[in-house]
């Protein structure tokens, strides 16, 4: 839990890091010219006119200015000489692999540019993308990049139930999918999952790559198989330019109530941010380093640290399609060994895990290759931070904890490699150009060693633009609760120590991150009601050692269901994972006669979070019937199910 040794980064890294010192000072100067010099890493077709229009709460970047997104990631790189540079190692998780150059990558873009014309997608429409960790997913996303048509990611772990959601709220034209990717060993079906979520809606289209091969339903006139319709296309495509603010993708998050917001992100601004943090926060040297990623590209560090930050440096990167168990719990370590990984970044769930299975399987590999070790999705505990160090990076290698949201688009908190002395269990400093505080309930800054809310007071250029739809919940869920001040309330809490370096927290909101992935309690509770059994859920997220918590419901059960223990749990999960996903699925679910509530009828997941984690309980006065607590707690070994 407490650690207080600091390492002091690597000499030959600081002796040639992308970014030094000086760029804290260059950016607290003037830093809007900081970004500006940033955005002139990028290439445009026509320079901006204003760097930073501001009206609060909406910003817009480089106004003025035009670019292609899908050209400065990748033809850039092909004009300049660098077509033979391979863009993706790619490792399926059966074990065959594919290398991609950034030649390649061109073409492929190309191709599936001209496809989605083909199909009648245009520049403004929406196009989901449902689909495995397979290049397709990275041609898909460039390709509509280029059209200057914004893509929705879904994550394959969703729902068909989830995919429909977001396919209505996007009004999507076409669906881009897969017959389905290799998970565990097994191939694991998304098409009939896909034709189920788009049934009815708006989509015209759907679009399927063979994968597995598998055999898939497939409805004619309305399906059509990529290796058909994009394989027979031009490689060229002669891209058009967009204005800075042109929308670049919506990406669904979890909020506090039931329904996922659509997180808007642009162009110009948000590949500054996205490609400046990576390469200041990784350090890239586009010539020789090997970078790997270990996100899905359906979250948005697969978006920024997949797609569009590393490509846009000319990234040479590893991307997996499979989980860090199959074929063996050593494949992370192979695949660094194989491609001479450099740089890795993944989240402190997937390190826990990792520990858990012992130091004897990383010791069974070469490692020397990595320099640069990176962490994000939730706070990173000190004893994983030390463990990731020492048996991954041989006790030798920095690891920067870097905090950032979907809403933020890139990385705001973090130590620089070349810089920062880093201290375990801490995302330290916002980056230059980036101005975060934490504040007390009353927005005023806390004083050294003070503990509070994280706000961010400056906009910054990777900054949401909006929620998709629904500015008035944009303007209320991140901007009201400090109006006064102007500050984006981020929803996480931090403590400032005596350095004045940031502690994060976890959420201070209803939302909870399990393995690193933001799920609302509201979300799940509207899964659980909508099942018959159920008359009343409430779901809280309890400290768990590996996955950061765990979801644990109590249910009130509908007069007549019985309850039949373990099955009845299983069947409410399995019900969780079919509305929402299973990564939604309830560690524990507890039936209860009562809900502790308040007098004005507001649930108090504060007890029951008490209850969830074996606490002893905590004020019980504000409830409106303290013996509720008492019934809860006798009831508490009734019904529950683990994996
Ligand atoms: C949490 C993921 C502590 C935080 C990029 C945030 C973190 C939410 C860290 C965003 C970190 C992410 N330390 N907490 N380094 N990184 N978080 O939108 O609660 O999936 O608000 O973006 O994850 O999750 P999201």
């Amino acid at each position: 839990m407490r650690e207080n040794r600091r390492f002091a980064p690597p000499a030959a890294l600081a002796g040639a890091a992308n970014v030094t010192g000086d760029a804290y000072a260059a950016a607290s100067a003037d830093r809007i010219a900081f970004w500006e010099e940033q955005a002139r890493r990028l290439d445009w077709e026509r320079p901006w006119t204003t760097a930073l229009d501001w009206r609060p709460p909406f910003a817009r970047w480089f106004s003025g200015g035009r670019l292609n997104v899908a050209v400065n990631a990748v033809d850039r790189h092909v004009a300049a000489g660098h077509g033979d540079q391979v863009a993706l190692h790619w490792e399926g998780e059966p074990g065959d692999t594919r290398t991609i150059t950034y030649a390649r990558l061109q073409d492929e873009v190309c191709k599936a540019a001209n496809a989605l014309s083909e199909l009648g997608v245009r520049a403004g429409d929406r196009v989901m993308i449902y689909l495995p960790m397979i290049p397709e997913a990275v041609f898909s996303m460039l390709a509509c990049a280029r059209l200057g048509a914004p893509h929705s990611v879904v994550f394959g772990g969703f729902s068909a139930e989830a995919l429909r959601n977001r396919v209505e709220d996007a009004r999507a034209r076409l669906l881009i999918t897969a017959d389905g990717g290799f998970r565990r060993g097994r191939p694991n079906d998304l098409k009939t999952a896909a034709d189920e979520a788009v049934a009815g809606t708006g989509v015209e289209k759907v679009l399927v790559v063979r994968r597995t091969g598998a055999e898939v339903p497939f409805t004619a006139g309305r399906d059509v198989w990529w290796q058909d319709v994009v394989d027979r296309q031009s490689t060229t495509h002669v891209p058009e330019y967009f204005d800075a603010e042109q929308p670049l993708f919506i990406l669904y998050t979890s909020g506090t109530t039931a329904k996922p917001k659509g997180i808007l992100h642009t162009s110009g601004g948000y590949l500054t941010q996205a490609a400046y943090t990576h390469h200041a926060v990784f350090d890239l040297k586009p010539d020789t380093d090997v970078y790997w990623c270990a996100a899905d590209v359906g979250w948005v560090t697969g978006h920024s640290y997949i797609v569009y930050g590393p490509l846009a440096n000319r990234a040479t990167q590893v991307m997996y399609e499979g989980t860090p168990d199959t074929p063996h719990r050593g494949r992370f370590w192979e695949i660094v060994q194989k491609y001479g990984v450099s740089i890795l970044y993944t989240a402190p769930t997937t390190i826990r895990t990792f520990m858990k299975w012992g130091d004897d399987v990383p010791a069974g590999f070469d490692l020397s290759s990595l320099r640069l070790l990176g962490s994000v999705g939730e706070p990173i505990n000190p004893e994983a931070w030390i463990w990731y160090r020492e048996h991954i990076g041989g006790g030798r290698v920095p690891v920067v904890d870097t905090w950032w949201q979907t809403e933020t688009g890139a990385i705001m908190i973090s130590p620089l490699p070349g810089v920062t002395a880093c201290k375990p269990g801490s995302a330290q400093a916002a980056l230059p150009g980036i101005a975060a505080d934490v504040v007390d309930d009353s927005g005023t800054p806390v004083p050294p060693g003070g503990g509070g809310y994280l706000v961010l007071t400056e906009p910054w250029p990777g900054m949401l633009r909006g929620i998709w739809g629904d500015p008035g919940r944009y303007a209320d869920t991140y901007w009201s609760r400090f109006a006064d001040q102007g500050y984006y309330f981020a929803g996480d809490g931090a403590k400032k120590d005596e350095d004045g370096d940031v502690w994060l927290l976890g959420r201070v909101d209803d939302v909870m991150n399990v393995s690193g992935h933001r799920i609302s309690t509201t979300e799940v509770e509207s899964a659980l009601v909508s099942a018959p059994q159920v008359a009343e859920a409430a779901v809280v997220g309890a400290t768990d050692p590996t996955t950061g918590q765990g979801i644990v419901a109590f249910v009130i059960l509908r007069g007549g269901a019985a309850d039949k223990g373990a099955v009845l749990a299983a069947e409410l999960r399995e019900h969780v994972a079919r509305e929402i996903g299973p990564i939604a699925k309830p560690r524990q679910i507890l039936v209860v006669p009562e809900l502790p509530k308040t007098r004005s009828g507001k649930i108090m997941r504060r007890l029951l979070r008490d209850v969830a984690e074996n606490r002893s309980l905590g004020d019980v006065t504000t409830l409106q019937d303290s013996s509720v607590m008492d019934l809860i707690s006798a009831r508490l070994p009734s019904a529950s199910g683990e994996d």
